[in-house]
């Protein structure tokens, strides 16, 4: 895979801290084991059924950390969230909420899973990706820290947005 590296090497060191390097966020984060609370994002999974932890971390435009969030499963399955949207979601509605301009420009989304090596965003994670950022660069993370990048636009070419119903985002 070959991508523009949109991130200093400073911001993909943090990127990689926060997605990967949980323990020192750990302690606000709530209850889980001694091996999860290696991963921030991931340590915030809910994934009994698939036991795949997986965690997403928002980088804002002006590189700053913006969001973390993991995937919250259901007993039906089909309504398992994926960790790539919990971060969306809770990026959203905070930024929202506080009245914080720039919600719309997120630069960056570092994604890491339970599986240790590179995970890549599903197809929904992906549009609802779209949505927020259609040119976010999408940094996953294996255990090691070593990572490939990817721009949403290659991995979701020609795709579906709010200009197309001639909406622009607010
Ligand atoms: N999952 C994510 O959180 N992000 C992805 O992009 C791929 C899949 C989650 C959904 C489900 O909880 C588990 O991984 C197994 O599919």
């Amino acid at each position: 895979m070959s991508a523009p590296i949109v991130l200093t090497s400073d911001e993909i060191k943090s990127l990689s801290a926060k997605t990967l390097d949980g323990a020192q966020y750990y302690n606000g984060f709530g209850p889980c084991s001694s091996t999860d609370s290696y991963h921030l994002a991931r340590s915030l999974s809910y994934s009994p059924y698939s036991k795949f932890r997986v965690g997403a971390v928002l980088i804002a435009q002006d590189g700053t950390y913006v969001e973390a969030g993991a995937n919250v499963e259901n007993a039906s399955y089909g309504a398992c969230i994926c960790a790539e949207q919990t971060a969306i979601v809770k990026a959203v509605h905070i930024l929202t909420y506080t009245r914080t301009t720039g919600h719309k420009n997120f630069k960056a989304i570092g994604v890491a899973s339970s599986s240790g090596t590179y995970t890549s965003p599903c197809g929904i994670c992906r549009q609802v990706l779209r949505e927020f950022a259609p040119n976010i660069a999408i940094y996953m993370f294996a255990e090691d820290g070593t990572f490939v990048v990817e721009p949403l636009t290659a991995m979701l070419p020609r795709s579906f947005g709010p200009e197309n119903l001639d909406v622009v985002r607010e």
